[in-house]
């Protein structure tokens, strides 16, 4: 790793908790938070979406397992807030990390759900922390319900979701606003600040074969995410995608990058009842709602940028520079 890409990890890091459903692209996500140097991850909670809330936990404990990343895991909601659950085993395979053989995690999950972790992590934390949905939205939603009072100690909500343009489960419905519209609809008008990392941009965060290749040469971390993006490439080929879209990792980049993505302050509202646009992040450009602006949805994307923010935090985990990352005492 060149002296720049160290000197740039330091200075202080962003206390962050990921709400994630491993998920191949949720466990690229999570190297990249462990890796990058730039964050303090306070833990990690599941959520069921991609798999279920059984497979979503064993998946997370898995990576964080190999990147020996020793944070508190809260296992959270089993289905969404009022639907029934419906993965994403088209994309992801049946046990959420199809492909390959996760290792066997040796970390156990916290003896607190996901709520329970949420709700004390923030009231304990001395300044305000950054969350990082990269599944549906149950957990947080919950959470907001039952203990209204921790909307207060949160910086913002940088979350992989929505799409302004064309859906992926509909033609106007993306995947984790999808399976938890009513969820999504308590966290954007929570009041909470809001980023907004959905399709338009992250259909446009490719992972290029050649760049695989090269993470495969990187180590241990290196070829278990090579291996991830060798299955997880097999339906976007399919869909005519030239590279890998890693969409959760770049939620991850544009909470310690924010020149990674760029945004539009926006009013957005979350459809959970049209015949065929349940699930749409209706994203008002022109102000024709007269309604207060509640996210930042990001509209561009520097890919270059953010594929070198992978490699270098692969690379990193691989040559051990974070090894046994802890969370800061806070
Ligand atoms: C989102 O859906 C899931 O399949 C991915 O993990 C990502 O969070 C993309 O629509
Ligand atoms: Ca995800």
């Amino acid at each position: 790793m060149r002296e720049m890409d160290l000197a740039s990890r330091t200075g202080p890091r962003i206390p962050v908790i990921i709400d994630c459903d491993p998920g191949h692209d949720d466990a690229i996500a999570l190297m990249l938070a462990f890796g990058c140097g730039r964050l303090n991850v306070l833990g990690v909670t599941t959520v069921a979406g991609n798999t279920t809330g059984e497979n979503a936990l064993r998946n997370a404990l898995a990576v964080l397992s190999l990147i020996r990343a020793a944070v508190p895991v809260g296992r959270g909601a089993d289905s969404p807030m009022l639907r029934p659950l419906e993965t994403a085993r088209d994309v992801h395979g049946e046990s959420g990390l199809e492909g390959l053989s996760a290792p066997r995690p040796e970390l156990r999950g916290s003896d607190l759900t996901a709520v329970e972790f949420l709700s004390s992590a923030l009231r304990q934390s001395p300044v305000k922390v950054t969350l990082v949905p990269t599944g549906p939205l149950t957990n947080i939603a919950i959470a907001f319900l039952a203990f209204p009072d921790i909307r207060a100690k949160i910086e913002r909500v940088v979350l992989m979701g929505g799409a302004a343009g064309e859906g992926n489960r509909t033609p106007s419905a993306e995947f984790n606003i999808m399976t938890d519209p009513e969820a999504a609809r308590v966290v954007f008008e929570s009041g909470v600040p809001i980023t907004m990392v959905g399709l338009d941009v992250t259909h446009k965060a490719l992972i290029y074969p050649r760049e695989v290749e090269a993470l495969r040469e990187s180590g241990r971390v290196g070829a278990f995410a090579a291996g991830l993006l060798d299955f997880y490439s097999r339906s976007y080929r399919s869909k005519g995608f030239e590279g890998n879209p890693v969409h959760d990792a770049l939620a991850v980049a544009a909470v310690f990058d924010e020149g990674v993505i760029t945004t539009r302050h926006v009013r957005v509202d979350i459809e959970t009842r049209g015949e065929f646009t349940a699930g749409r992040t209706v994203v008002d450009f022109g102000g024709v709602t007269g309604r207060p602006p509640n996210a930042r949805v990001a509209v561009g994307v520097d890919r270059d940028r953010f594929i070198a923010h992978i490699m270098n935090a692969i690379a990193a985990l691989d040559a051990g520079v974070w090894r046994d990352a802890r969370p800061d005492r806070m």
